[in-house]
């Protein structure tokens, strides 16, 4: 999904991913001074993605390029191997100011661990910035429900040689239930903007004084699907 053709800031057309690079670009100020830390990076997810992107924007404005640094509760070690042997900006030893980002992965921590991952990242992180699709709003169940049911078309387009993947997908639908669980859970669990600013908030011994928080809602995947993207920066970094 980070590299199908949609939206960006201003209607132009974008990617997800050069969206995501655009949305730390504009909030993070001397982006180049951070290490990009994914603590829930899962196979990777975006950073392949994101890290060219980040870089050729960087490098365009004359700037020096970032570090990506991936980490998960599940360590998906040869996946990350495979994606850091293609670029010497992925690394595994982060070295500068650390920027903190979670792709389409907070919604995995229920309330007391959420308002933890953000005290941490205020405690021990300079930046962080939470990129999500999914929460409790109507758009957001109709791009699942539009997602859920993608497949049904794309794997005879994409998967046209694959009888296996037709057989699980057309004829006994695994995997179109597989992305309305996920996907459907994942609205649920997810948050808005409103509810991650309140988790910050309702703590009330955290100093928060020299942090600037920005966040908004960006309609990158056109019919439905709106990015929604909460950045926050510790003042004088
Ligand atoms: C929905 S996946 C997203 C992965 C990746 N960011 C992507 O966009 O594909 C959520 C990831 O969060 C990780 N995760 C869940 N709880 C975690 C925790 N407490 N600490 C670190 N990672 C965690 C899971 O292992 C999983 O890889």
């Amino acid at each position: 999904m980070w590299h199908t053709a949609g939206k960006g800031m201003r209607g132009e057309d974008s990617t997800p991913a050069d969206f995501a690079c655009d949305v730390m670009l504009e909030h993070i100020p001397n982006l180049p001074s951070f290490d990009i830390i994914d603590p829930c990076a899962g196979a990777g997810g975006p950073i392949p993605f994101l890290e060219p992107a980040l870089n050729r924007k960087l490098r365009d404005g004359g700037a020096a390029p970032v570090r990506f640094v991936m980490s998960d509760l599940w360590p998906s070690l040869e996946r990350w191997a495979a994606i850091s042997h293609r670029s010497e900006h992925i690394t595994r030893k982060p070295g500068k100011k650390e920027c903190r980002i979670y792709n389409l992965c907070f919604h995995h921590f229920d309330d007391p661990d959420a308002q933890l991952v953000l005290r941490s990242a205020i405690e021990s992180s300079d930046t962080f910035v939470i990129f999500e699709m999914t929460n409790r709003t109507l758009t957001a169940f109709l791009n699942t429900t539009f997602l859920m049911l993608s497949p049904f078309l794309t794997t005879l387009v994409w998967f046209r040689n694959f009888p296996l993947h037709i057989f699980f997908t057309n004829v006994i639908p695994l995997v179109p239930l597989m992305f309305a669980v996920d996907g459907y859970v994942s609205c649920i669990r997810g948050r808005t903007n409103r509810e991650l600013e309140e988790l910050l908030r309702r703590q009330k011994d955290l100093d928060l004084s020299v942090w600037e928080f920005s966040s908004g809602e960006t309609k990158v995947l056109p019919p439905f699907g709106v990015m929604y993207w909460y950045v926050g920066v510790k003042k004088g970094d």
